[in-house]
């Protein structure tokens, strides 16, 4: 039985870091409460080891002080004491047996079940990618929000609820401070060892963003503000879809966040019981988000999109459907050509820098294989509130939309031509403290032929 179970701990030992590669453990805090779990059950597994060690050490001592004792007694009259028939027995069995015995007891390992525990709870442990990963993260808050060390380290960030990150934060200070130094260091050296070759050879900086100062702002809520004579147009009213009769009788709330491009916000448009069951769905299946490589046109990953997602299909909960048709109702354009329903979670750090929902005339077309032609129009929910960061701006207009959990925007991507609306381009800005959840649908060109409305499109 033992060498089974010590056979298995090797062969998971050696398979398993491989077999499970990294899970990017920082995009999303649905994992990062796994890890806690996890970390408790192994402080309680430690402390077992410990209370077993201390009650070996406990039965050794007492067997020391019982040996001090008859061997002081011993020495000092050693004939005498072995003149007694019994003493000179149990010299005897003692050496015999009892000294081994105190022998194995000793040697004997108390670290076997913390050990195997680790080793097994270790497979689902981060690894230098995700401790990178999440360096890097709190580098890039600190420059999107333009926090000191200090304040990011004394756990002094915008939300009160959270300053329990207090002290603990020192050590990333210490962290980022060598990422900082490493990244200048990379560059000192390339600039120093291959000035030619890089003069020839222009090296594309990885996080070179020609908006990076607008979009940082706007991330801060400090986006240039509308004239009042534009924000005058913009109105809060009662929706009916277009006369749509299941909303005739209960409109809906809807507000104007933007004019050009029109973005409405739909309040009160998802229930708390409607979003639970969605995250319930989404949560098992949710893995790193991936994006059109514009070479390939393949899905890959990339540092500038990190999130979760998950698709969830209508056909798996009456929930999905129901809230498929709500979007239908609402905007007017047919979902059967949309894609399913994307879920997503952003951790903290978790962002997804300025991109279209379209794609654009220069790209290999990566929505051919649908067959649904391109993106016409994007619909968000907010599936919570966002103690600190997660806006959604569009740095071409300096618009930023907050979340509100239960809200939803709506926006089109393309005019009533097909054109591609360049002002639409829009992020999501890296969340700076707690949790955000949204969920969207992007509606496609087929199916919407003789059905956009113009009352969704434009601002009259
Ligand atoms: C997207 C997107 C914005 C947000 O998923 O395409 O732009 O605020 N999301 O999550
Ligand atoms: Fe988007």
């Amino acid at each position: 039985m033992a060498s089974v179970k010590v056979w298995c701990i090797l062969v998971l030992s050696f398979l398993l870091p491989h077999s499970y590669a990294h899970m990017d453990f920082f995009t999303s805090i649905g994992h990062m409460t796994d890890l806690i779990n996890t970390e408790k059950d192994l402080v309680t597994s430690l402390k077992d080891y410990i209370k077993a060690e201390e009650n070996k050490l406990e039965q050794i001592k007492k067997w020391a002080e019982k040996l001090d004792q008859l061997t002081d007694t011993a020495t000092k009259d050693p004939e005498g004491f072995l003149g007694h028939p019994v003493n000179a027995f149990k010299l005897m069995k003692r050496l015999n047996t009892e000294w081994g015995e105190l022998e194995n007891l000793v040697l004997k390992d108390m670290s076997d079940g913390f050990i195997s525990n680790m080793t097994i709870q270790r497979q689902y442990f981060p690894n230098d990618e995700d401790q990178t990963g999440a360096a890097k993260a709190l580098l890039r808050l600190q420059d999107t929000y333009n926090l000191d060390t200090d304040t990011l380290s004394r756990g002094n960030l915008p939300d009160p609820e959270h300053q329990r990150a207090n002290g603990n934060l020192k050590y990333f200070e210490y962290i980022m401070s060598k990422e900082k130094e490493a990244n200048k260091s990379t560059t000192e050296t390339d600039s120093q060892t291959d000035k030619e070759t890089k003069a020839k050879k222009k090296e594309p900086n990885k996080d070179y963003l020609p908006e990076r100062q607008k979009y940082e702002m706007l991330c801060r809520g400090e986006g240039l503000k509308m004239t009042p004579r534009r924000q005058k147009k913009l109105f809060c009213r009662y929706y009916d879809g277009n006369q749509n009769p299941k909303y005739i009788l209960a409109p809906v709330k809807q507000e104007d966040e933007w004019d050009k491009p029109r973005i409405v916000r739909f309040l009160e448009i998802i229930s708390d019981e409607e979003i639970e069951t969605v995250k319930e769905l989404a949560k098992p299946r949710l893995s790193r988000a991936t994006v059109h490589d514009p070479e390939t046109g393949k899905l890959t990953t990339a540092h500038y999109r990190v999130s979760k997602s998950a698709w969830l299909s209508g056909y798996e909960s009456p929930v999905v459907s129901r809230i498929n048709r709500r979007i239908q109702d609402l905007t007017g354009l047919d979902v059967s050509t949309a894609e399913e329903l994307q879920v997503a979670n952003y951790g903290v750090g978790g962002q997804y820098e300025p991109h279209f929902d379209f794609a654009r005339k220069d790209e290999p077309d990566a929505f051919k294989e649908l067959g649904t032609g391109n993106r016409i129009a994007t619909w968000l929910f907010y599936m919570s509130d966002v103690s600190a960061g997660g806006a959604t701006v569009f740095p071409e207009v300096g618009a930023s939309v907050w979340p509100k959990k239960g809200t939803a925007v709506f926006w089109y991507n393309l005019f009533p031509s097909g054109e591609g609306d360049y002002s639409t381009r829009h992020a999501a800005c890296p969340v700076l403290v707690g949790n955000k959840w949204v969920s969207n649908k992007w509606i496609h060109e087929r199916g919407q032929e003789f059905r956009r409305p113009c009352t969704l499109s434009e601002l009259e």
